[in-house]
């Protein structure tokens, strides 16, 4: 089964998002745009991986969300892969601090390349796909797309949890299944309750 690990987004986030780039999307370029119910962030893309492995996975990612607080990102602007200039893939951005959604990720990385799976190759950039190129796009529209996501707020994401999804193909594009939730339970909460204790 095709599975990635991730963080879902409030309705209103998603909505937000999904007004902004309306106006973008009346130009007509050939780019796939993201329904609003999959818009999400992506923390690490399994790819495809035999179902006997899932529970694996479930343990080891169990164990990485005991050891991260929950917390939130902030969700504002946008920008392109690789670059504005020839932009594949674009996306909704979040403001700093990063840190600890970095930490999460990287937890991650560590937990799932001791278990026998490979590392994403590509360096983490925390962001919601909101639509990817499938053509070459008009000169400058990368900047026009840029612009108009310019300093727009999308909201607050709380991040309480992350999830193992399962994407199957759909006649209107890929399907996310959430397959298992790991809530976000830090030390830091868990000392708190231990110091309460008599
Ligand atoms: P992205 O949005 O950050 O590009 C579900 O398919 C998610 O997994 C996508 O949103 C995408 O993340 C990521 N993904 C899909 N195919 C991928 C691939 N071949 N390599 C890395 N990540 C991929």
């Amino acid at each position: 089964m095709r599975t990635f690990l991730g963080i879902g987004l409030p309705c209103g986030v998603q909505e937000g998002i999904a007004s902004a780039i309306a106006q973008v999307r009346g130009l007509h370029a050939p780019v796939a745009w993201t329904r609003p119910e999959n818009l999400h962030i992506t923390l690490h893309f399994l790819g495809e991986i035999p179902t006997e492995r899932v529970p694996l996975v479930e343990r080891s990612m169990r164990a990485v969300a005991s050891g991260i607080d929950p917390f939130s990102l902030t969700a504002e602007g946008g920008g392109a892969f690789p670059g504005t200039r020839n932009p594949r893939i674009l996306w909704v951005g979040f403001l700093e601090p990063l840190e600890l959604v970095k930490q999460l990720q990287q937890n991650m990385e560590n937990a799932l390349s001791g278990e026998g799976f490979l590392r994403e190759d590509r360096p983490f950039h925390p962001h919601i796909t909101v639509g990817r190129a499938r053509g070459s796009l008009p000169p400058a529209w990368g900047e026009r797309f840029v612009q108009a996501l310019s300093g727009k707020r999308f909201g607050l994401v709380p991040v309480s949890s992350f999830t193992l999804y399962e994407s199957r193909p759909g006649p209107g594009g890929a399907v996310y299944t959430p397959l298992c939730d790991f809530r976000l339970e830090g030390s830091g909460k868990r000392e708190t309750r231990e110091e309460r204790e008599p």
